[in-house]
């Protein structure tokens, strides 16, 4: 979900409907605010896009109103309706919420006993009710009481109706940023909301709570401490968060990649080799390391797929790849010699977070990819490895995914070195190739209108296979996702050398099949099994790495990537995969940006 609040001398409905806008990615199922107005709260709600709020609020609200409270919502606890919108006000309180109260449903029943009981199936509501039972007038008193019975994560911002101008706000687990100008202050979700007011935040620290009062914020730990917070500062600015002229943001961040890649190698090369100082990398990371797991959610999880081989190839270490919300619970064997890798655009998944934590209490070694600065799992790893991605705002994951694979190679390089199972001169050669693959990403991009015509095949199809071997294999999942994702075929990926083990009798003439075949020492027998899709009647669309030999009947469409050395086509493949997924999307007329049942940062478990 998206929060935001704001007080000052700015139109808040104003403020709050920009931010809204901004943070709608986070979630978009339905959207509401609640301000102040004449000392009494008002609250506005829709089910819908944020755009149908404005337009409630635009004919229904005067510009008289300066402190109030947002929210874009991705349901968690109750289906989409007008009651389960945010905000919920019971009593003295109104709030929004961002996360999930697990103990909701016991809390509901003690409610029950005396006669309170909620209008929404929101355990959000019930949060309102536990803030509000507490609430005598000292609204940290209230807030460090609820943070004992409320289990589970939350972010909150919170109005108590006898305080008109202030916003309390606590967080637990799920992501609250923070700004003060002249203008006022104002608390988000994330940074995409504060970016118009200034480029310098804080992060509101876990178990604290910050009052917002006009342009002043006091942040307190639990016990009323007063705590000055570690003032961050953001390189890039707004328009970076703006589609600039693209019809969707996927589009303009697969066009990013380039930049992106660029941005997050270049900084790390110093005379030709490569160099993680500024990082604070220390070179005895891998140093009494004897096994490696990369944990992650989604893409970010794929890209570990490709980690793993990369790792195990350079560095010759076991290394396991894990979905951190299976991880988390799975009682894994960890130890001081384990390097736990976590990867993650946002740094706030509430998994792959729960995951790191476990990871430092058995003493593992940390280390995480990370785009967001400051963000939740970069504060608590030891090592962090930032990617320069900026922001990334559509749901389906392009550019972070492109530098995640960037810095995981970086990563492999640098230690395969250290550890002495590359040169140093082969070292160097691999920057070397690395950096000109990012002229290569931008030659495939250009690809670009060859594969939006050949999406058209995929329009009206219903099931589709992703093939490859090796680097190709975990291409082809990140390939499935992005496609099922947001055109909402639904597809599978699989080793192909797998597929005859099961899975062929679902191929027929009316299930293509996306086969890479970028790995030149597997080419041969992926021939052999696309042969084997083909004599089921699939329509294949062929991807190589560079000219190859291909038989005329082999494919319907065959995409040529511009030559790689094979260790580097997965950068290259993954643009015409994320153009395939793009174009399919747009011609079957969906949501490109914001697909069904989806949100881009999943800070819940
Ligand atoms: C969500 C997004 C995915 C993303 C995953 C992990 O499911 O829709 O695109 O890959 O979360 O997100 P993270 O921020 O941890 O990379």
């Amino acid at each position: 979900c998206g929060i935001i609040g704001f007080t000052g001398n700015l139109d808040a409905t104003e403020v709050m409907l920009n931010g809204l806008s901004e943070l709608e990615y986070r979630g978009y199922d339905s959207a509401g605010i609640a301000f102040f107005q004449n000392d009494a709260i008002r609250t506005i709600k829709t089910t819908g896009k944020v755009s149908n709020l404005i337009e409630k609020v635009v004919s229904s609200v005067d510009k008289d109103t300066t402190c109030g409270i947002g929210h874009t919502r991705w349901a968690t606890h109750g289906g989409v309706s007008d009651t389960n919108c945010h905000p919920h006000t019971f009593g003295k309180v109104t709030l929004i919420h961002n996360g999930i109260i697990e103990n909701y449903h016991e809390l509901e029943k003690e409610f029950a006993k005396e006669s309170k009981f909620p209008v929404s199936q929101t355990d959000s509501e019930i949060a309102a009710m536990v803030i509000d039972s507490l609430y005598t007038g000292d609204a940290y008193e209230a807030l460090r009481k609820a943070s004992d019975i409320l289990d589970g994560a939350y972010g909150f911002c919170i109005l108590f109706h006898d305080q008109p101008g202030v916003i309390y706000a606590i967080r637990n687990g799920s992501p609250l940023v923070a700004c003060q100008s002249e203008q006022g202050s104002i608390i988000a979700s994330d940074m995409v909301a504060l970016i118009k007011y200034s480029k310098d935040y804080f992060v509101l620290p876990e178990h604290h709570i910050a009052k917002l009062d006009g342009s002043q914020i006091e942040v307190t730990a639990l016990d009323g401490t007063v705590v000055e917070p570690k003032i961050l500062h953001v390189d890039w600015d707004i328009t970076s968060a703006k589609k600039g002229g693209y019809p969707h943001y996927m589009l303009k961040e697969i066009h990013e990649q380039p930049d992106a890649l660029h941005n997050t190698i270049t900084p790390r090369v110093k005379n030709g080799m490569l160099d993680f100082k500024e990082d604070g990398i220390a070179d005895d990371v891998f140093t009494d390391i004897n096994r490696v797991i990369i944990i992650g959610c989604g893409t970010a999880m794929h890209a570990g797929l490709i980690g793993k081989v990369m790792f195990e190839k350079l560095l010759r270490i076991p290394v396991t790849v894990e979905i951190a919300s299976e991880f988390r619970y799975n009682d894994p064997i960890l130890d001081k010699n384990t390097l736990v890798i976590t990867i993650s655009q946002s740094g706030e998944t509430a998994d792959t977070l729960a995951a790191l934590r476990l990871s430092k209490e058995a003493g593992c070694k940390t280390l995480s990819i990370v785009n967001v600065k400051g963000s939740s799992i970069a504060r608590e790893s030891d090592y962090v490895f930032y990617t320069h991605a900026g922001p990334e705002i559509a749901v389906a994951s392009t550019k972070a995914y492109m530098v995640q694979l960037s810095s995981i190679y970086m990563i492999a390089f640098k230690f395969a070195m250290l550890r002495g199972t590359i040169s140093k001169e082969t070292c160097e050669d691999y920057l070397k190739q690395l950096q000109d693959t990012i002229n290569a990403v931008a030659t495939t991009i250009d690809l670009d209108k060859q594969i939006e015509k050949i999406s058209e095949c995929l329009t009206s199809v219903e099931d589709l296979f992703f093939i490859g071997r090796g680097l190709d294999y975990p291409l082809s999942c990140e390939g499935s996702i992005k496609l099922k994702e947001i055109s909402y075929i639904h597809s599978e990926a699989y080793a192909a050398g797998e597929l005859k083990h099961g899975t062929l009798s679902l191929v027929t003439d009316d299930v293509p099949v996306i086969a890479l075949a970028t790995q030149e020492k597997v080419y041969s027998k992926m021939i052999s099994n696309i042969r084997e899709v083909r004599a089921r009647g699939a329509m294949v669309i062929l991807i190589t790495n560079g000219e190859m030999p291909v038989d005329d009947d082999l494919c319907a469409h065959h995409i040529v990537l511009p030559k790689t050395d094979d260790q580097f086509a997965p950068f290259t493949a993954a643009v015409v995969l994320q153009l395939i997924a793009y174009y399919t999307s747009v011609h079957r007329g969906l949501n490109v940006d914001q697909p069904r049942n989806l949100a881009k940062s999943v800070t819940v478990e």
